[in-house]
């Protein structure tokens, strides 16, 4: 069967009529990719899996949102849309409507979010606008504008962007056979999580799986507003996409930590980079630094027995899933990569130097 994206393949589940005119990208039905190392890294009884959400079209998950949020603007008459971003929302939604027609204006906090993104969203001939100020003061602007003008919101506040997003439980489900038991993940303005948590819950009670995972969330320790259980008024992290000091949707984000037993820790921007690397040089997948805030909340809790703990509750005769939610390519934030490894060296163009250089 063809694939037609995440409205045509998860119709049933979603608010959309015949009348709605899709627009997509062909998103979705990213890989689940078994990752060996972490895997023995835990030991005996478990498998953990990578959730390359990089893979889709402008590089992002934020794809599952915004081709159900710009679809029902167009439906709803829409002219223009409208988000504030740390960039990965501003790339998807500048790529929609340019797919649409329709005019898309960003909001970014000014020299923080990642050339590679910024580059997607003049590209695609949005109108950017950086502010003097961090995501909250950008979100903040951009909901008084859209609740005065007829410009649709797509930020995640926007119901069907975690409609859209939901959608990759599904595609977990769908892959697992059932969920996994627990899924890690990085928190920025808690969107993601809230739409993760819908699906699994969505996805049980029709029948498509038996059990719930347990929801680990990861915020930068710099930006960790839930975990600290007060808004932040200067996020520092160098995962830029989580630099977010006061998330929309923090309500939701402790509704899923609480409802699945599972919950909201913070990792350094040290142990996000080392993760970052591990990712990179050990698994052959590239991520943005804010994607490996799950695979660093992976191994710190693994560190504190967490996972062995929680599997001697677990009486089934299986192996035990881990799911690790890879949310944004590396390839969006090249500098960070480059500042991480060591430049190549450069020689004269002649054999016996290149030899040489190589070690041969
Ligand atoms: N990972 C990446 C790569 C992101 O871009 C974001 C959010 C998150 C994780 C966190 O997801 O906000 O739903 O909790 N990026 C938004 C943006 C804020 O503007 O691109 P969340």
């Amino acid at each position: 069967m063809n694939y037609n994206g995440i409205i045509d393949k998860y119709r049933d589940y979603l608010p959309v009529t015949k009348k709605t005119p899709i627009v997509t990208l062909l998103e979705g039905n990213t890989p689940l990719i078994p990752s060996q190392n972490l895997s023995s890294m835990l030991g005996k009884g478990f498998e953990v899996f990578l959730k390359y959400e990089g893979l889709n079209p402008t590089g992002s998950f934020k794809d599952r949102g915004m081709t159900m949020a710009v679809s029902k603007a167009i439906e709803e008459g829409t002219e223009a849309v409208m988000c504030a971003s740390t960039g990965n929302t501003s790339a998807s939604a500048a790529a929609f409507a340019a797919r649409s027609g329709i005019r898309c204006i960003v909001l970014i906090p000014k020299g923080a979010i990642a050339l590679g993104k910024l580059a997607q969203a003049l590209i695609h001939g949005a109108q950017v606008i950086a502010i003097d100020g961090n995501f909250d003061d950008a979100l903040d602007l951009v909901k008084q504008i859209t609740d005065q003008h007829p410009i649709t919101l797509v930020n995640s506040l926007n119901p069907f962007r975690i409609e859209g997003q939901k959608t990759a439980s599904f595609e977990i489900c769908d892959m697992l056979d059932d969920a996994p038991d627990f899924q890690c993940m990085p928190v920025g303005n808690a969107g993601n999580i809230t739409a993760y948590w819908k699906g699994y819950k969505e996805y049980k009670q029709k029948g498509r799986s038996t059990r719930l995972p347990m929801m680990c969330g990861f915020q930068a320790a710099g930006s960790a507003p839930i975990v600290h259980g007060r808004p932040i008024k200067n996020p520092e992290t160098i995962a830029t996409a989580i630099r977010i000091g006061n998330p929309a949707s923090w309500q939701q984000a402790v509704a899923a930590r609480d409802e699945s037993g599972g919950l909201i820790d913070m990792v350094t921007d040290e142990e996000i980079l080392k993760a970052y690397q591990i990712l990179a040089a050990k698994e052959g997948v590239f991520v943005e630094p804010a994607s490996a805030a799950s695979v660093a909340g992976l191994i710190k809790l693994h560190e504190q027995g967490y996972f062995t703990e929680n599997r001697k509750l677990n009486t089934a005769n299986r192996n035990i899933q881990i799911v690790c939610i890879l949310t944004g390519h590396g390839l969006k934030d090249p500098d960070r990569a480059i500042r991480c490894v060591r430049e190549p060296i450069t020689v004269e163009a002649k054999l016996e130097t290149v030899m040489e250089a190589i070690g041969l």
